[in-house]
């Protein structure tokens, strides 16, 4: 979709099931209103959103990100000595200085996630900010949950209605446990926030199936082994090819997804190479279903 005359930015969807480059637009410079709010219009409908050949420092990220919200803080991470360069800037990093690692997730595979909806207040949307990327591997894959929970056969959908879930906090999306906390073997025992299985998102009042990470997750009250084989049947359909697009990174790359209807997962890569991406997250609200979005 071309807008001239109004803001100069073009919106190029991937064609994939979410997804769109944002083409026209110089993040390091101040965006009017109306650029903006188209931005954000074509962030609601596509997912999210790729803004390529940029040249941003830490700052000039952190301008971009506040104006769709207050930041989070850094999470905890896995590796004590990892220090991020501002409290609203984690390093997603292999490289290792003097053999320690200077940021998260090394080159591992990570799981599809949801990033930090471990907390109450869950950030609605994470920025991935891309300063040096490896020759083959760690492509980023995002999967739109409107259309997993849309396509669910209509009495599914309806037991899912008032299911709440556990997601874990004691481990990041690699698997690794964070830094002073236990290791968990029943879900139930785990620590971390309680959500609804069904998500209304609370700008465009679609339903959204919500997932933190597969690992220790529950369902309250149901029995383990009907909380695992729901669990098991709902991730089985929501991580289908289908509903994915997956990032092959360039350097300058900024990438912004919306962790109230979107999964992540990234792939490994040689840990030979270097990968350096800058993250910043928009903090949060509390997840909630709208009963009200049922009605007929
Ligand atoms: C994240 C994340 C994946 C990647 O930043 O939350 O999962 O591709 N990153 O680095
Ligand atoms: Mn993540």
């Amino acid at each position: 979709m071309d807008l001239p005359g109004t803001t100069g930015i073009t919106i190029v969807p991937t064609g994939a099931s979410l997804g769109a480059d944002i083409v026209g637009v110089d993040l390091s410079q101040p965006i009017d209103a109306a650029t903006f709010t188209a931005i954000e219009d074509a962030w609601h409908q596509h997912l999210v959103l790729r803004f390529r050949s940029q040249q941003l420092d830490d700052p000039g990220l952190l301008r971009f990100a506040r104006r769709f919200g207050e930041l989070d803080k850094a999470p905890i991470h896995a590796k004590g000595e990892v220090e991020d360069p501002f409290p609203e800037i984690t390093v997603m990093s292999n490289i290792k200085i003097d053999g320690k690692p200077t940021g998260n997730l090394g080159n591992y595979e990570a799981e599809w996630h949801t990033d930090m909806s471990y907390n109450e207040l869950t950030p609605i949307g994470s920025v991935l900010y891309a300063l040096e990327v490896p020759p083959a591997g760690g492509d980023t894959g995002f999967s739109n949950m409107y259309q997993a929970y849309a396509s669910l056969p209509a009495d599914l959908k309806r037991a899912l209605v008032g299911l709440q879930c556990k997601h874990d906090s004691s481990r990041n999306s690699a698997g690794e446990l964070r830094k002073g906390f236990k290791e968990v073997t029943d879900p139930r025992e785990a620590p971390g926030a309680i959500h609804p299985l069904i998500r209304t998102h609370p700008a465009t009042h679609r339903n959204a199936l919500f997932f933190g990470r597969r690992r220790n997750a529950c369902i309250i009250g149901l029995p383990p082994n009907a909380s695992e084989d729901l669990l098991d049947k709902l991730w089985a359909h929501a991580t289908q090819k289908r509903f994915a697009w997956y990032q092959q990174w360039k350097v300058g790359d900024l990438v912004m997804w919306d962790n109230r209807c979107a999964m992540h997962r990234r792939d490994a890569f040689d840990p030979n190479s270097r990968r350096l991406m800058h993250r910043t997250q928009i903090k949060g609200d509390k997840p909630r279903f709208d009963p009200a979005t049922l009605a007929a």
